[in-house]
């Protein structure tokens, strides 16, 4: 039986993280979940939010589920899910963006993947107040780290036979940083030549993105405009529930949701489980087990095309009813 780490998260987390336990189980297929606890709730008992035994566990199994960890907002400890990433460089942020069946949106045949550099950019934290009135943050592009994420973008594209990759930057004001993002593109596309290449700013690729998706295949960002424009995607195909991630290194890999705690719904059986049950589902992929994975992501769309969708989809199940729906659709 394979044994892969659960990080059941806080927030919205343990909800959606049981729904798709019991679903990958109901599916026939034996995992051994070795739970791991992190975020604001450990810090009393164990010092830190992200203790070592969670590192310790995804480096043993090399692959873990992850539900989203809370982050304090302005002050307060680092990002669990940065520091995460950061700890098992788990350098490229993969989020896939494809209409699901039955789920309504301005557009249809919307079928575009992000990938998003995970472990620097403004992201890296690094900010000091240089008087009291002026904070600075500094913005930090390597082109080690470029030329990794654009050789992960133009292999996947390969690999999934995916037509162009378009890299998204700001090079016209952020000359050196962005600009280095862009010149290790470039270098990297000269090995792709059966790949089409695409240069855009990030704010044209915005007013792009909302007038017509269908023109975009495979991008290719920085952290911070990845972050941003992963969510921006996500609401072209039905909202954050149903946008799924995976953080992917040389050793091991994250699956993730894109969205996050949701504390606004928490605890209320309101949670929409599909973002982490696709996250499961190209996990299961990625460990070999396509069998299993088909057969959960047929019961999925069969239950959003029978209409039982949760609030957030327009819907009116619980998480709890949604799950039962999947589990009996498995059948
Ligand atoms: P959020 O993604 O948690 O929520 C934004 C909105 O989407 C809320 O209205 C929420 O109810 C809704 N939503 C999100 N997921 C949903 C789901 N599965 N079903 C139904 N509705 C859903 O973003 P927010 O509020 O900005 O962040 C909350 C916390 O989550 C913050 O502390 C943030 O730092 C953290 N976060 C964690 C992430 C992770 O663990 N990877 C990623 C993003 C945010």
């Amino acid at each position: 039986m394979r044994t892969i780490t659960l990080i059941n998260g806080d927030g919205i987390g343990p909800e959606i993280s049981d729904a798709v336990v019991k679903i990958i189980d109901a599916s026939g297929l034996k995992i051994d979940w070795e739970i791991q606890t992190a975020g604001a709730d450990v810090i009393e008992k164990e010092g830190t939010p992200l203790p070592k035994r969670v590192i310790d566990s995804v480096k043993k199994n090399k692959i873990a589920l992850k539900a989203p960890v809370t982050t304090p907002i302005g002050k307060g400890f680092r990002s669990v899910n940065v520091q995460l990433r950061k700890d098992l460089d788990l350098y490229a942020n993969l989020r896939p963006c494809k209409n699901l069946p039955n789920v309504k949106t301005r557009f249809e045949n919307v079928d575009l993947v992000v990938v998003r550099e995970n472990t620097e950019d403004l992201y890296a934290g690094i900010e000091r107040m240089a008087d009291c009135d002026t904070a600075e943050s500094i913005k930090i592009i390597t082109r080690n780290a470029s030329e990794r994420i654009c050789k992960f973008a133009f292999d996947y594209a390969v690999k999934n036979g995916r037509n162009e990759v378009c890299v998204v930057t700001k090079a016209n004001i952020m000359k050196m940083s962005d600009g280095l993002f862009l010149e290790s593109y470039r270098k990297i596309a000269e090995n792709y030549p059966q790949i089409q290449k695409r240069e855009i700013l990030v704010d044209n690729l915005c007013m792009q993105l909302v007038q017509d998706p269908t023109k975009f295949d495979v991008l290719v960002l920085p952290n911070l405009y990845g972050d941003i424009v992963s969510d921006l995607t996500a609401g072209l195909i039905g909202g954050l529930g149903v946008a799924q991630g995976a953080n992917i290194g040389e050793n091991c890999a994250v699956f993730e949701p894109v969205h996050g705690s949701a504390p606004d719904i928490k605890g209320q059986n309101k949670a929409n489980p599909t973002a982490l049950l696709l996250s499961a589902v190209e996990m299961l992929r990625y460990i070999g087990e396509n069998f299993h994975a088909e057969k959960i992501e047929k019961a999925l769309f069969k239950t959003l095309s029978q209409n039982i969708k949760t609030v957030d989809l327009g819907g009116s199940a619980s998480t709890s009813e949604f799950t039962g729906k999947i589990i009996e659709n498995l059948k």
